[in-house]
């Protein structure tokens, strides 16, 4: 009898709960199917061209996170949080890496004590953005920040098999900068200059590649220069470990060595007292 008496409530509460929960479902399904199109909630399927008024960069990846709606669509207002939390759900990225390339970016904006940046700041030249870009011209020659074919097939002439090593990232950055030292009277290059760049080279390999071996597949990457989208359409899927500052690191050594013109060691027996380096002795001490 008392079985009896608890059995009902039971049933109902329980009943209940599955009302509530698939009420529940039908709830919380409602704001995911809409976050597609508000800014911050992006999604590697979803993707919307920029329309007028919309601000683009330099950055094929601002850009494209900016499309995916993973940053604001407009590309404007893009706060620490935002550019954490694009970068954590966009590419895996920690998120101590993410607030670290947001305080290394705030620079693009002109006011004192800025607490967001857009992706039009980003333009401003020999501020974050560089000559000698993989595809997109100096800005000596014209607009810095489009995508420009013209670069962009210069660059890819050094791409030349299906998979990209780092010495083909690495010659495509070498040409690029031949080319533009020869040709652009501005052209600026500097230590910082470098560092960036080589980030830069790297982050293909960061999004799409294979951090250990630093392989990456040509056709993902050209998707993303050309389309400025995640390459989702062709395979492609976020990182399932979290990118962090050390991974960045070890993948900018490797594309440093790769930008070396020296061929490895072994090719070249150096000891001290070889002629040349006897010779450079003497000249630091003369
Ligand atoms: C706070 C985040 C970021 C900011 C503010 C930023 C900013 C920039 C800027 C200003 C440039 C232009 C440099 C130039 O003149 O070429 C650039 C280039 C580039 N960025 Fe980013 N970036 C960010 C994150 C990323 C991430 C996460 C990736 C990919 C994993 C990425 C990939 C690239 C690539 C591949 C280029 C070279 C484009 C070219 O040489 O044509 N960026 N970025
Ligand atoms: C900018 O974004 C932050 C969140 O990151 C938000 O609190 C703020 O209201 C936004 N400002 C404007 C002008 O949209
Ligand atoms: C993020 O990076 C920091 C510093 O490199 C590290 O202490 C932390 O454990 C990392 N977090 C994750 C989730 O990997
Ligand atoms: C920016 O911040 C510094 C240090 O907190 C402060 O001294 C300065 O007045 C601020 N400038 C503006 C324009 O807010
Ligand atoms: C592309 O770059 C080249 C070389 O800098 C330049 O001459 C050309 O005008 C650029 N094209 C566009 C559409 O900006
Ligand atoms: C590169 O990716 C494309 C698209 O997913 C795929 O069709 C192709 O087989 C891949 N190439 C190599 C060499 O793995
Ligand atoms: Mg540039």
């Amino acid at each position: 009898m008392a079985i009896e008496l608890l059995e009902c409530p039971v049933f109902d509460w329980t009943y209940g709960l599955m009302m509530w929960s698939s009420y529940l479902s039908v709830i919380l399904a409602l704001p995911l199917a809409f976050a597609h199109y508000h800014d911050g909630h992006g999604s590697p399927s979803h993707w919307k061209p920029p329309g007028p008024g919309d601000f683009r960069g330099p950055c094929p990846m601002m850009n494209t996170l900016a499309n995916h709606g993973f940053l604001p669509h407009d590309g404007k207002n893009l706060t620490e949080k935002t550019v954490v939390q694009a970068l954590k759900s966009a590419l895996n990225f920690n998120t101590s890496l993410g607030s670290l390339m947001f305080e290394m970016a705030i620079v693009a904006n002109p006011e004192p004590n800025a607490t967001f940046f857009t992706l039009d700041h980003l333009n401003r030249h020999n501020v974050l953005e560089h000559d000698a870009s993989l595809s997109r011209s100096d800005a000596y020659f014209g607009n810095n920040h489009i995508f420009n074919r013209t670069i962009f097939d210069e660059t890819r002439a050094y791409w030349t098999d299906p998979i990209l090593t780092p010495n083909m990232l690495a010659n495509s950055k070498l040409a690029r900068q031949i080319n533009s030292r020869a040709s652009n009277p501005q052209y600026t290059f500097t230590s910082k200059t470098e560092a960036f760049s080589i980030g830069e080279v790297s982050a293909p390999i960061v999004a799409f590649g294979n951090m250990d071996s630093g392989l990456v597949n040509r056709t993902l990457v050209e998707y993303f220069f050309e389309n400025e989208r995640l390459p989702t359409d062709l395979g492609w899927k976020k990182k399932q470990e979290v990118i962090s500052l050390d991974d960045i690191v070890k993948l900018s050594q490797m594309i440093t060595q790769a930008t070396s013109l020296l061929t490895a060691k072994e090719g070249l027996v150096v000891r001290n007292r070889d002629l040349h380096a006897g010779f450079s002795f003497a000249h630091q001490h003369s």
